[in-house]
C-alpha cells in the first residue's frame, strides 16, 4: 500500500454516526483533505462487544477503507481504539490513528485539581485504556470512570434534547460530580452530540474534552510528519458509505454537524479485502 499520495482520501470509520464528529473536526481543521466514511450502522452498537469481536469489525473496516484507498485510518470509535488499534496497526502498512491517546493527553492538560472523569462505552471503560493513557502521562491523576451503555442508542434515535436524555445522564454523572471531577473525557465519539446536555448535567467549572476535536488534531500532525498531506490550495470532498441503509438519521446528524454530505453509499464488509 502506497502512502505517497496526498490526495488520496483520509479513512475514517465508526460504528454509526459517532465518528461524524471527528470528521467535523477534521473538515474544520484539515479542509483540503479528502476523507472516505464508513458507518458500521449493520453491526452498531460495538459498545458491549467482546475485544475478539471489535478487533474483527476493526480489520474489516480498515480493510474497506483500504480498497478506497485510504493514505491513513482513523479509528474514529473509543470502543475500538481501545480495543482493536494495537491489532489494526500489526496488520495495516498505512498509520492508524485512534482516538484514545489525544483525548487523555487533552485531558491531563486540562485538569487543575487532578480529577478526570471518563465516559464512555462498556467496553471502553472495561479496557481501562483511558486511565491507562492518562496515567502513563500523570501518574498522580486521579480517573473517575462510568459506562453509559444507553447513551448511544438515545443519539442514534436523534434524542439530543430529551427529558429521557437527562435523566440518564443524571444517574452517570452524579457519581463523578460527587468525586470532584473538574474535566470530564466524552470517551465516545457519539457524545459530542449531546454535548450541550452533557454540559447542563456535569455542572458548572467541569471542562468537558472532546475526543473528537483532539483526534483531529493528531491526525494533521501526523499527515505533516509523513509529508501525505492534501495541498492546502484545494477543497476537499466527503463522502460516506453505510454497511446497512437507515432511514435519513444520517442526514440529521450531518445536520447537526453543518456536513455537507451527498449520495450515501452502501458497503457490505463481505467486500472486504486484506490489506
Ligand atoms: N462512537 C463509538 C465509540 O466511540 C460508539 C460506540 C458503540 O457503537 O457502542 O465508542
Amino acid at each position: 500500500m502506497q502512502t505517497d499520495r496526498p490526495l488520496d482520501p483520509i479513512g475514517v470509520f465508526d460504528s454509526g454516526i459517532g465518528g461524524l464528529t471527528v470528521v467535523a473536526a477534521l473538515r474544520e481543521i484539515l479542509p483540503s483533505e479528502n476523507i472516505f466514511y464508513i458507518g458500521d450502522t449493520a453491526r452498531v452498537p460495538y459498545g458491549g462487544k467482546s475485544r475478539r469481536t471489535v478487533e474483527r469489525y476493526g480489520i474489516e473496516l480498515g480493510g474497506l477503507l483500504l480498497a478506497e484507498h485510504a493514505k491513513i485510518i482513523v479509528v474514529a470509535c473509543n470502543t475500538a481504539s481501545a480495543l482493536a488499534v494495537p491489532r489494526m496497526r500489526d496488520m495495516f502498512k498505512v498509520p492508524v490513528q485512534g482516538v484514545v491517546a489525544p483525548g487523555a493527553a487533552a485531558a491531563v492538560k486540562s485538569t487543575r485539581n487532578k480529577t478526570i472523569g471518563v465516559i464512555g462505552t462498556r467496553a471502553t471503560i472495561a479496557s481501562g485504556a483511558y486511565e491507562h493513557a492518562i496515567k502513563a502521562l500523570d501518574p498522580e491523576v486521579r480517573v473517575v470512570s462510568a459506562a453509559c451503555p444507553l447513551l448511544v442508542p438515545l443519539i442514534e434515535e436523534g434524542m439530543f434534547e430529551d427529558e429521557v436524555t437527562d435523566r440518564m445522564l443524571a444517574r452517570y454523572l452524579d457519581p463523578l460530580r460527587s468525586a470532584g471531577v473538574d474535566t470530564l473525557v466524552l470517551g465516545c465519539t457519539h457524545y459530542p452530540l449531546l454535548r450541550t446536555a452533557i454540559a447542563r448535567a456535569a455542572g458548572p467549572g467541569v471542562s468537558l474534552v472532546d475526543s473528537a476535536e483532539n483526534c483531529a488534531l493528531a491526525v494533521r500532525e501526523l499527515l505533516a510528519n509523513s509529508g501525505i498531506a492534501a495541498p492546502p490550495s484545494r477543497l476537499g470532498k466527503l463522502d460516506v458509505a453505510l454497511t446497512d441503509a437507515t432511514e435519513g438519521f444520517l442526514r440529521t446528524a450531518a445536520k447537526a454537524l453543518d456536513l455537507e454530505i451527498g449520495d450515501v453509499a452502501l458497503r457490505s464488509v463481505q467486500e472486504v479485502q486484506k490489506a
